[in-house]
């Protein structure tokens, strides 16, 4: 998941390159770089840890090149430092290049090239590219190209500058998302189309197996085999969201408030004669409803908003679904076929796992479902039908508002369907509808309350482990809250059924353990508070999530979330977790926007 930019134009490359590396530092940040062209060679600069320490390195430098591509990284191979920083330039000096993706068999490639007198200097895959690129280079970069990527394994988006072609970037695509834009006597090329939106007017993904070759006043493709190939340019039309945190502190806090307008946004225009109706859908109902199963598939926080959707959509439509974890579902050999349509879940739309899942599914006939929230997308482009999030850029590494219009989303998708199938009568899908309407100012009150939560968080902000529990849909929120805070606070966390604990974990529960239970379920409320009074009767220290505290035990800490209709309870309990989760890691000092180890989306296995 790491960001790539290159530009080649009028103006000089450096600041262009240096913004676009801002724009995509979220996607990875445990170093960066720069290789600027000039007509000797190439200045390369890297740095570890965050880009600022990049920009401090350069500030003074007056490069006035160009041409040049730029890097931020999330490791796969090799420690986060500079040496394995990109670009990573050939031992003749010939070919620098950076990467986005895993290359499966660089250690064999790279003892070939040590039999052959190459050095290596990085513990990096990614450098046996420029290695093969000047083992093979006779004075033709494309041919070059054609031989070092037809012996590669696994995935990659590359930039290339050669020494001898001043002026052009090559690029290189298989699995990894890499896109060209066109502008005014400039062309760039990036992992992500936000880093190209100020220079470029139009923009063309390449795919699996394509070339190109970049120059300021042309772009050129080709196939594998070095065919001249044409592609399509669209315009770009990236929502000019605001980038700025406005008068938050963090990215994460304003998109935890941003929650309410996004999920009324997406209900917008969704409404017809009071009952939900998704016209990107239109056209597949009959095949759906007549479904024998649906599959979900998705990753991390997309993966617990498929968890809530399960019960919304098997209640109200009565259609079996099988939620699972996309890197799983891709090599489980699942009997997916032209009856059992496929959902994926994807903030980024560019997870490389969810996408091998969808790949899966459209090998086996399936139709394809995409609940997508960056369009246009590698999982937006390749879904046979596509739900629109519409939660706008989502800055923050740890997912609030992408997850919280995914639920809604599904919940809709839900209605649909039980609209179209008869499973519910025009008055109960009035009903839920009416209840999905209410949400957004639910989320407005729990939001005004937030200081209780910041104040019930402080105990916490010392704590090694927490354990979340609920039953039901209580469940697939406490997934959510799980993840929220580990991810961010890096305490230990897990999730667990309420009804599960009995069955070995409580075995961990000892004086002040930190238990928060989701029991807003008002169904389960009562097996959820016999789970609850177990684990304190073995001196665990209980905080409760619930709508009505009125059987909760006085000993207990307690969160009140509005009323909603139980199967919607995950988009109303989520809100205190991902306040709990946000203070608790603020007052641990943690980096809330950019937690360490991670990125936001992950485009390799
Ligand atoms: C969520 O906070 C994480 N950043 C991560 O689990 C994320 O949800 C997961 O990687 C899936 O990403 P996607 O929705 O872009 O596919």
């Amino acid at each position: 998941m790491c960001g790539i930019i290159g530009y080649t134009g009028n103006n000089q490359a450096m600041p262009v390159i240096i913004k676009g590396l801002k724009t995509l530092e979220y996607r990875g940040y445990d170093s960066s770089g720069i290789a600027l062209s000039d007509h000797k060679n190439f200045s390369v600069f890297k740095s570890e840890g965050k880009l600022e320490n990049l920009i401090e390195k350069t500030k003074n430098l007056n490069n006035l090149s160009e041409t040049g591509i730029g890097h931020t990284r999330w490791a796969t191979h090799g420690k986060t430092n500079e040496t394995n920083a990109h670009p990573h330039t050939s031992e003749d000096g010939m070919f620098t290049v950076v990467h986005n993706g895993i290359i499966e068999n660089a250690e064999i490639i790279k003892e070939a090239l040590e039999s052959k007198g190459y050095r290596f200097i990085s513990d990096t895959d990614t450098e046996v590219i420029p290695q093969l690129l000047s083992y093979h280079y006779d004075g033709n970069v494309p041919e070059a190209m054609r031989k070092t990527f037809s012996s590669l394994d696994g995935s990659f988006a590359v930039a290339i500058l050669c020494r001898n072609e001043p002026g052009t970037i090559y690029a290189a695509k298989r699995q990894s998302p890499l896109v060209v834009g066109k502008g005014e006597n400039e062309n760039l090329l990036a992992s992500d189309i936000c880093a190209l939106s100020e220079h470029a007017e139009v923009f063309s993904y390449l795919e699996d197996g394509e070339f190109a070759v970049i120059r300021k006043d042309s772009i050129n493709f080709f196939d594998s085999s070095l065919k001249p190939i044409e592609k399509s340019f669209k315009k770009i039309t990236t929502e000019s969201s605001d980038n700025s945190k406005g008068n938050f502190e963090h990215y994460m806090l304003k998109e935890i408030f941003q929650q309410p307008e996004k999920i009324r946004n997406l209900l917008k225009d969704k409404i017809k004669n009071k009952k939900i109706f998704l016209n990107e859908i239109a056209e597949l109902s009959l095949d759906i409803t007549k479904a024998e199963r649906l599959y979900i598939v998705a990753c991390g926080s997309a993966y617990h908003a498929a968890l809530a959707g399960k019960f919304a959509i098997e209640e109200m439509c009565r259609i079996p679904v099988e939620v699972d974890v996309a890197s799983e579902f891709r090599y489980r050999n699942p009997p997916v076929s032209c009856n059992t349509p496929v959902i994926i879940i994807s903030q980024s739309g560019e997870t490389a796992d969810s996408i091998a899942a969808l790949r899966l599914a459209n090998s086996r006939g399936a139709i394809v479902i995409g609940i997508v929230n960056v369009l246009p997308s590698t999982i937006a482009n390749e879904s046979d039908y596509v739900i629109a999030t519409k939660a706008g850029r989502e800055i923050a590494v740890a997912t609030t508002k992408g997850y919280s219009t995914q639920v809604a989303a599904l919940y809709m998708l839900a209605l649909h369907i039980a609209g179209i199938k008869k499973t519910l009568t025009d008055k109960q899908l009035e009903f839920f509808t009416n209840e999905l309407i209410e949400i957004p100012e639910k989320i407005e009150k729990i939001l005004s309350d937030s200081d209780t939560i910041e104040n019930i968080s402080e105990k916490y902000k010392e704590k090694k482990e927490l354990f979340f529990i609920g039953r039901n849909t209580d469940f697939a929120a406490a997934a959510e809250a799980s993840l929220k805070l580990k991810e961010i606070s890096y305490i230990n966390s897990s999730a667990f059924a309420a009804g599960e604990l009995k069955h070995g974990t409580i075995a961990l529960i000892e004086n002040n353990t930190p238990v928060v239970a989701l029991c807003s379920n008002k169904q389960l409320l009562k097996k959820t508070l016999s789970n609850i009074e177990e684990a304190f009767s073995r001196g665990a220290d209980i905080l409760c999530v619930c709508k009505d505290k009125t059987f909760c035990n006085k000993n207990y800490k307690t969160i009140i979330i509005p009323d909603c209709t139980d199967i919607f309870t995950p988009l109303l309990e989520i809100i205190p977790m991902q306040l709990f989760a946000y203070y608790v890691a603020k007052k641990r000092g943690c980096d809330i926007d950019m937690p360490k180890n991670l990125a936001k989306s992950v485009t390799v296995e």
